[in-house]
């Protein structure tokens, strides 16, 4: 038996208590965006660099003016260092009473069509995630005694809130996070069956806009007609930010988009992606992006601008007639190729500025900003990757782009020269960020397996 195989029997052998201690991690509340959760994330970032050193990790706490960072550091060999990236924090929960069972009450769960799965939130965004690679390197040490690279885990706890004191502290760290490649666990497979490698993430900006009319709320039957409603303006903003082709109309948005090389969008077609198989799992058919662009493209390789939530004026039960004095929304964009995050701030602030009367006034909060990243295909340690994979799950994995954000992947390049290789086992179909969060039971087994994998072959 080689010793991978042996790895690879040890992980199988030790399936339970890996969910038990996954299920550990998974019961504290570590909602990095609401301060009333900040002993929690910090209780979830000591439960992690407690279980690392019981693998052999030289562990600590560090402060970062947010939540902490869990650092482990293997001993520094001769051979590749890798630097491992995940995060503890997770979303929040609402709405609450869409979960089947308490968001932090893990169990096992099984789905309609027989999938056994883990329940909770974070069993995928990132705790699960986290812990397969986790779980791989306790394997390793359990039957060599040592790993087969050198590792250093950076275990971050507010990437759900934009990760914004990370680049200052990897900046004032740049010596303790030297390595010669990043991993990260917190992408997805192509599907159930069928591993992936991401390549490429879009990046980020969001704003928080609070409009302030009258000084305070007015009886819409007295002064409806002659008082600004500030639900209209951003009613007004909101409606011109799409022409009626889905496209955005901020002036100088798409500087910096690229066209998808032709290879790539055939290669995307034979990947037949149908609006009915994607947004049939929603609930909906119609995709509501640009028009004459594929689905694929939409979620991939597109920008695209959504509002994420609107407050303002009578939201309890009944009627009340009331124009609300203030009222204010959340706007993301999302990022692809050189789009400047903020040069499009700039643009939005003056767009919506250029929509709210002279009598009234608008404040803005800044929350994140974060470039898209693409990777290089033909990274040599992806290529190791990509069969350590197929060892794996016995078919080739493929390599797509991410309509999501991980804000630090991009300062890992620009700060250490890091190129990173994403590579995780979420599904389409896992809730992240919802109600009901799930991570298959077999994402979780073979995905640490898989890193055991592309731990050995990294070495290679
Ligand atoms: N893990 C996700 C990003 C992701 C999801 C990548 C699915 C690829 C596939 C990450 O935790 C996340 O949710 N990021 C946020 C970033 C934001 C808060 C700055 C996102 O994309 O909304
Ligand atoms: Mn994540
Ligand atoms: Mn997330």
């Amino acid at each position: 038996m080689s010793q991978l195989d042996s790895v690879l029997a040890k992980i199988d052998a030790d399936l339970d208590s890996s969910i038990a201690r996954l299920f550990d991690w998974l019961r504290i509340r570590s909602i990095s965006t609401d301060p009333a959760f900040a002993a929690e994330c910090r209780k979830a970032a000591e439960w992690l660099a407690a279980d690392l050193r019981t693998i052999g990790f030289e562990t600590g706490l560090r402060e970062t003016g947010g939540h902490p960072v869990v650092l482990g550091k293997s001993p520094k060999g001769a051979g590749k260092h890798a630097l491992f990236y995940g995060h503890y924090d997770v979303q929040p929960v609402d709405p609450l009473d869409l979960w089947e069972t308490p968001p932090f009450e893990p169990r096992i769960a099984t789905l309609p069509d027989g999938r056994k799965v883990i329940s909770a939130r974070g069993a995928c965004d990132d705790k699960g995630q986290v812990m397969t690679f986790v779980e791989a390197c306790r394997a390793w040490k359990a039957v060599t005694g040592s790993l087969p690279v050198g590792l250093t885990l950076l275990i971050e706890g507010a990437e759900e809130d934009g990760s914004k004191n990370l680049p200052e502290w990897v900046a004032a760290n740049k010596a303790e996070l030297k390595a010669d490649v990043a991993l990260v666990c917190d992408t997805g497979m192509w599907d159930k069956d069928t591993p992936a490698i991401t390549s490429s993430l879009r990046g980020m900006v969001y704003e928080e806009v609070i409009v302030t009319c009258a000084d305070r709320d007015l009886h819409s039957g007295l002064f409806g007609g002659a008082a600004m409603n500030p639900i209209r303006v951003l009613g007004r903003v909101i409606a011109d930010l799409h022409d009626a082709d889905g496209r955005i109309t901020l002036p100088g948005f798409y500087d910096g988009v690229r066209e998808t090389p032709t290879q790539v969008l055939e290669q995307w077609k034979t990947l037949n992606l149908t609006p009915e198989e994607f947004l049939g799992q929603v609930g909906l058919k119609n995709p509501a992006g640009e028009k004459g662009r594929m689905l694929i493209e939409q979620i991939q390789s597109r920008p695209t601008c959504d509002v994420n939530g609107i407050i303002g004026g009578y939201t309890g039960e009944g009627a009340k007639t009331v124009i609300a004095g203030k009222a204010s929304m959340k706007v993301s964009f999302r990022l692809v190729d050189d789009q400047d995050p903020e040069r499009i701030s700039d643009a939005f602030k003056a767009f919506v500025r250029a929509r709210v009367p002279a009598d009234c006034s608008v404040e803005f909060i800044k929350h994140k900003g974060s470039r898209a990243i693409a990777l290089p295909f033909d990274m040599p340690d992806l290529v190791r990757a990509k069969s350590a994979l197929q060892d794996e799950w016995g078919v080739p994995p493929v390599t797509i782009g991410s309509g999501g954000s991980i804000p630090i992947v991009g300062d890992f390049k620009r700060m250490l020269g890091l190129d990173s290789l994403l590579v995780g086992f979420g599904l389409d179909d896992d809730r992240v960020h919802s109600p009901n969060e799930k991570y298959d039971l077999k994402s979780f087994h073979k995905g640490t397996r898989s890193w055991a994998r592309i731990l050995a072959a990294l070495a290679e």
